[in-house]
């Protein structure tokens, strides 16, 4: 798959180079140098271009910046009608304290409005940057932690499972794209377990179904 990262941060560059990692064609954007996106894409194996480039011939976008970027980053990408839109970004205001839209709706719903012609699914978003790395190490364990995802289109939720898959995880299905506003303050949580919490930030999270 032709992947294109908007956002080349730490979701952005650890994502990315896990998706190269696992055969997929990247092309980085989206960062303040282009050193940073070239040397990234050179450790990576992979290519960087502006967010138009990544966009173009992108089977898959991922979305990985601050809510406060996502004007500046959608006018800079371009058209967007008809791609598969993965978003990990979180609604956060400024300072990165408290979400700016939560309950009646979402940073994944707010996004599939500014773009409606995209097929928008938010996966990626619930775990820290932190844990990529360890998960994708240990893809082969039987148990691998859990990644939420939702979204209403199914060819986008198609490509997350199998972009969750590749990235080590086991992907669950939080249903339609609404369920977002749900998911991004349970991240909420896990951001405060993993870096107010005693353990660290390599943490992920797995849901077990028991059944009679
Ligand atoms: N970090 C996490 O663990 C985590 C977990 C869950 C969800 N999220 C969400 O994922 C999204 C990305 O988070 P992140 O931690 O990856 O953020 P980040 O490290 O700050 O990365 C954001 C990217 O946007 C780029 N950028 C910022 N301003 C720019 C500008 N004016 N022009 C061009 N590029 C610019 C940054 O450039 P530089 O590379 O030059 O800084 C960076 O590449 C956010 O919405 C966040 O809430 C993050």
């Amino acid at each position: 798959m032709r992947i294109g990262i908007l956002g080349s941060g730490l979701m952005g560059a650890k994502l990315g180079t896990l998706f190269a990692r696992a055969g997929h064609d990247v092309t980085f954007s989206y960062a303040r140098s282009e050193d940073k996106l070239k040397a990234l894409a050179r450790k990576a194996k992979a290519s960087y271009g502006t967010p138009r480039e990544a966009v173009r011939n992108a089977d898959a976008v991922l979305l990985a910046v601050h809510w406060l970027r996502f004007d500046d980053v959608l006018a800079q990408a371009g058209d967007l009608s008809g791609k598969i839109v993965i978003t990990c970004s979180m609604p956060m205001n400024e300072d990165n304290t408290g979400l700016v839209v939560a309950h009646s709706s979402s940073g994944a719903e707010e996004l599939a409005k500014k773009i409606p012609a995209a097929r928008v699914v938010a996966a990626f978003g619930t775990v820290p940057s932190e844990v990529f790395f360890s998960v994708y190490a240990a893809r082969r364990k039987a148990k691998r932690p859990s990644l939420l995802y939702c979204g209403d289109d199914r060819k986008a939720r198609n490509v997350a499972v199998k972009l969750i898959r590749d990235a080590g995880f086991d992907p669950v299905d939080g249903g339609p794209l609404r369920i977002a506003r749900y998911a991004e303050p349970f991240t909420m949580l896990i951001a405060q377990l993993a870096y107010e919490g005693k353990g660290g930030p390599q943490l992920a999270y797995r849901f077990e179904r028991y059944r009679k």
